[in-house]
């Protein structure tokens, strides 16, 4: 068994930011202007970098103490960030319900919780096909602000490079709101009065929920005020930010060098992750992926094989480095004790170094009678019930979870303390992609998991 320190690394020789581009790179759109692309992406090379390669390494370190049982990663935001809602409320709101959701699970698991947001940078879809029809006509698919506009004409559904330009820009601002939140009011985002609690009053558990919810506060209450302290830094765990490596010409762009250490950085972003849809072992997206020093995440379905697990781990972490890969499985809640043994325990025998994360997500969505996609609370839940207990039964850690949520009162996931139905989902549905848990459904979830672990 391989294993180096975490911060060591090695270059591989065979490998430069660009050497992805002589393999096959699915879900990357043509623009109509392929000179036009070139000087954007020019102009993209010559912006700074979006986060500081000494983070990027930090949560290496967080995530490589994660993999032997010290700490849980709450992984979650938008499906789809979008251009319009690049504001401060709208970020403000996604720090909100993550830092009451590692405040509820810190409390139930007693473990650090590092928040991981989906933010600053997840802009690019992968699509299930290439063109949308809308009665008599069809156009592209929209896939994603970075690429393409969501309104159905054909103007908007054009790929413009100078997106790329303005999906910096966003990031940019979004973390520039990001550290100065840190830096002044995000213990005014943890007091009571910005916990939604009336919806806990319908639930049979109301009083466990409304106890924990209680001892919660209270401990935060307690840390704030010990401002200066180890327990204010802990307290304010910064949030680290992640997104899909889906655009590659992006990626490709913020790769750098960083003087003092070795190898290269994706400075647009801590925590890169290769999605199920681009995962193949000899594509682009893995290319461009092995050679760069950021930890990362797989996401890995019911179909993915041991052998082809394995292989994938083999290029992504030769050396098998701590801290370095994160496997986020993505079963559906009804495949997970199918699928994930043989997979967990072809890892485990193999020694390799590994951070599991379960996305109960991306495997339990539906698309109603109606044409509105959505999923299931009750769903979701069990997927995490199963999850717990199948890492448990074969000695594994569950080392954290990889949620699509938003702190807004959204109704795109049915169920829940209130029961959504699926004629409530008209009423305030924003998603242009997959269905977000709301502020309330986000905080039951990490209740229930946190009740789970007892
Ligand atoms: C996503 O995380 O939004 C996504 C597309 O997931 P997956 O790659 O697991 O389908
Ligand atoms: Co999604």
């Amino acid at each position: 068994m391989l294993t180096t320190h975490p911060l060591s690394h090695t270059v591989a020789t065979d490998w430069t930011p660009t050497t992805w581009r002589s393999r096959p790179a699915s879900h990357q759109p043509t623009y109509p202007c392929p000179a036009a692309l070139q000087d954007t992406l020019r102009a993209l090379a010559q912006r700074t970098a979006l986060v500081d390669a000494d983070k990027i390494l930090q949560l290496r370190h967080l995530i490589s103490q994660a993999q032997n049982g010290h700490g849980f990663i709450l992984q979650g935001g938008d499906c789809a960030e979008s251009f319009e809602r690049c504001s401060k409320d709208a970020t403000a709101s996604q720090l909100k319900v993550l830092q009451q959701m590692s405040q509820v699970l810190m409390h139930g698991l007693q473990t650090p919780v590092i928040c991981l947001a989906r933010l600053a940078g997840q802009y690019a879809k992968p699509r299930s096909s290439e063109r949308e029809n809308q009665g008599q006509q069809t156009l592209p698919v929209y896939r994603g602000d970075i690429v393409n506009d969501s309104a159905f004409t054909p103007s908007a559904r054009q790929a413009d490079p100078e997106r790329l330009l303005q999906a910096y820009a966003c990031g940019a601002s979004t973390l520039g709101f990001v550290r100065a939140l840190y830096e002044t009011g995000i213990d005014e985002l943890l007091k009571p009065a910005h916990w939604p609690t009336a919806w806990i009053d319908a639930l049979p558990e109301r009083k466990a929920f409304q106890r924990t919810l209680q001892g919660v506060q209270h401990t935060t209450h307690f840390m704030t005020s010990l401002s200066g302290s180890d327990a204010d830094r802990f307290l304010h765990r910064e949030t680290f930010v992640s997104h899909e490596a889906l655009l590659l010409d992006y990626e490709n762009a913020l790769t750098r060098k960083v003087p003092g250490l070795d190898g290269w950085f994706n400075l647009s972003t801590h925590f890169p992750w290769i999605g199920k849809r681009t995962a193949e072992l000899e594509g682009a997206h893995v290319e461009y992926c092995r050679g760069i020093r950021n930890p990362m995440g797989v996401k890995i379905g019911p179909d993915v094989s041991p052998d082809a697990l394995l292989a994938l781990m083999d290029r992504l972490n030769p050396r098998n480095e701590p801290g370095r890969l994160t496997l986020i499985h993505r079963m559906g809640a009804d495949l997970l004790r199918e699928t994930l043994p043989a997979l967990l325990n072809a890892v485990t025998r193999s020694g390799r170094n590994v951070l599991w994360l379960c996305d109960p997500m991306h495997g339990n969505t539906e698309t109603l009678t109606c044409g509105t996609k959505t999923r299931r609370f009750e769903q979701i839940m069990r997927e995490i019930e199963a999850a717990f207990s199948v890492h448990r039964e074969h000695g594994t850690h569950l080392g954290g979870l990889h949620l699509e949520l938003t702190g807004e009162n959204v109704t795109e996931c049915l169920g829940g303390a209130r029961n959504l139905q699926p004629e409530d989902l008209s009423r305030r549905y924003l998603s242009k992609v997959d269905p977000r848990l709301n502020h309330e459904q986000a905080l039951e979830l990490a209740l229930r998991v946190a009740h789970l672990a007892r």
